[in-house]
């Protein structure tokens, strides 16, 4: 299928990507990174936020593991941090050194029990120190500190920090406890990354993947302590008992008023209408559409992708909830293919696997980079095998199954290309939607939900469609071959 051309008065750079990721929550631009253990750690969702689209962490991994990547997330970039990482002065400098490592951090300030400001590490003090054990207290900046009183103006800490040359500057009450830390490095990301989906506490924003069996809740409640922003009852079939259950339950109790909840994979009108019953702020759809997907081979189960999201809105639209495409992205055409079939963001896989951001090495051959993309149905995520245990079984319905042998495996293991930064690759895509808008006359997202059409095409029109009769000698950044 193709969009068709049709008037325009608007110029790509002129229109408006900003669209809903769930009822309560907008994001600029409609792209969100999938909870697979191959593209969405916190590196991956604090790159994706900082462009605009939102990125939601997987769940093949332990509870804590989990919280504290919405934790990493959430002090990445904050207008104030007000529970900053702190240290005891009897702390050795080995120690703050892992922990600026462990939460990507330049320093720590120091407090006594009392959380008494008394002075503050930074990789300045600890650059020239040779001995790790030697203590905190000895090497740190000692107090008096420039610091600022709580709830400073933004304006006003800018000024402090600027003429005072420092990059941090502690929040203390009038008794000396600190309250809170604003760091210049804040300030020039925001300038930096103007369209970042922020909270309302100036935080990036993150969601995060929760089954419904078994430790399910205790999961739920973990990331919503950590202030997770969204969550997805993330399942291959989410109209199912279990599901619904589990959404009904996170919405009447206290994540209600909280976190937006959202349920999936759906592929159906019935499915999408079941959620939205239950009370869901967002729909995510997709039955085997992923890159890596087996499902519709193995169990001959699921709906071509454009038809899935189409039926899955009718249901979603009047009821005013959102639809995630999920899966099946290839190139930037497709984006504006599944906002015009109905839905409002899009779910990406593997066009984002292949980014420095994601997890995992890069690995060479022939010469050329490639990164490590898995199925979350795939054997090697599912099986329970190495360091961390497997939650993935659960996601299709198999955590009754004891033995890795006896896994009916729903996807495959394999590589994609490495594409670079995610900065740059969210251009590519947000630009060829931006393209699509031009080309459809759509100055916004609804614009385009509703003017576009589509015109069937044959596989003559697919093989027209790509470049032919010419061998390929460069790459183009957004395009590599069918
Ligand atoms: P793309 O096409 O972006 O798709 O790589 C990513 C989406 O695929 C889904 N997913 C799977 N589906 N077996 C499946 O049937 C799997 O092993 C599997 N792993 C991920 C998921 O919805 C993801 O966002």
């Amino acid at each position: 299928m193709l969009l068709q051309p049709a008037q325009s008065e608007i110029i790509p750079s002129e229109v408006d990507t900003t669209t809903h990721i769930s009822k309560r929550i907008s994001i600029r631009i409609p792209l969100v990174s999938s909870p697979m253990d191959t593209v969405t750690e916190s590196r991956m969702a604090v790159a994706i936020a900082r462009q605009g689209g939102l990125g939601v962490l997987h769940r093949n991994l332990s509870i804590e593991d989990q919280a504290h990547q919405v934790d990493v997330v959430k002090r990445s970039e904050a207008g104030m941090v007000d529970e900053p990482i702190t240290i005891s002065p009897d702390a050795t400098i080995g120690e703050a050194d892992e922990l600026c490592g462990l939460y990507r951090i330049s320093g720590v300030p120091v407090v006594d029990a009392e959380m008494r400001l008394l002075g503050i590490v930074t990789n300045r003090d600890m650059r020239f120190e040779h001995d790790p054990t030697r203590l905190v207290g000895e090497v740190m900046t000692k107090m008096p500190l420039v610091t600022g009183p709580v709830g400073i103006a933004g304006d006003d800490a800018m000024r402090l920090l600027a003429q005072n040359k420092i990059e941090k500057l502690p929040l203390v009450d009038p008794q000396g406890r600190l309250k809170g830390l604003i760091t210049l490095k804040d300030f020039v990301k925001s300038d930096k990354y103007p369209n970042a989906s922020k909270d309302p506490q100036g935080r990036l924003r993150v969601g995060a993947a929760v089954g419904f069996f078994g430790d399910a809740w205790e999961r739920a409640m973990a990331l919503i302590d950590e202030g997770v922003d969204l969550l997805i009852v993330d399942t291959a079939h989410g109209h199912t008992q279990g599901v619904l259950d589990m959404i009904r339950r996170l919405k009447s109790e206290r994540a209600a008023s909280e976190v937006d909840i959202i349920g999936g994979n759906v592929a159906t009108f019935a499915g999408a209408k079941a959620l939205v019953e239950a009370g869901v702020d967002g729909v995510k759809v997709g039955v085997g559409p992923g890159s890596i997907c087996t499902t519709r081979v193995v169990a001959g189960v699921g709906v071509p992708q454009v038809t899935a999201i189409h039926n899955a809105s009718r249901a979603c639209r009047p009821a005013g909830v959102p639809v995630i495409g999920d899966g099946g992205l290839q190139y930037s055409g497709d984006i504006a293919k599944a906002l015009v079939a109905g839905a409002d963001t899009v779910m990406l896989g593997s066009l984002l696997a292949g980014c420095d951001e994601s997890p995992g090495d890069l690995v060479f051959i022939n010469g050329k980079q490639f990164k490590t993309y898995r199925g979350m149905g795939s054997l090697g995520a599912m099986a329970a095998r190495g360091r961390k245990p497997s939650y993935s079984k659960d996601r299709y319905f198999q955590s009754d199954v004891g033995t890795d042998d006896k896994l009916i495996a729903e996807g495959i293991e394999g590589q994609v290309p490495y594409r670079g930064p995610v900065e740059a690759v969210a251009y590519q895509l947000v630009g060829g939607l931006r393209q699509s808008m031009f080309y459809t006359g759509a100055g916004t997202i609804t614009e385009l939900q509703e003017r576009g059409s589509f015109v069937r095409i044959t596989s003559a029109g697919l093989r027209e469609s790509h470049p032919h009769d010419i061998q390929m000698t460069v790459e183009a950044p957004n395009y590599s071959g069918q």
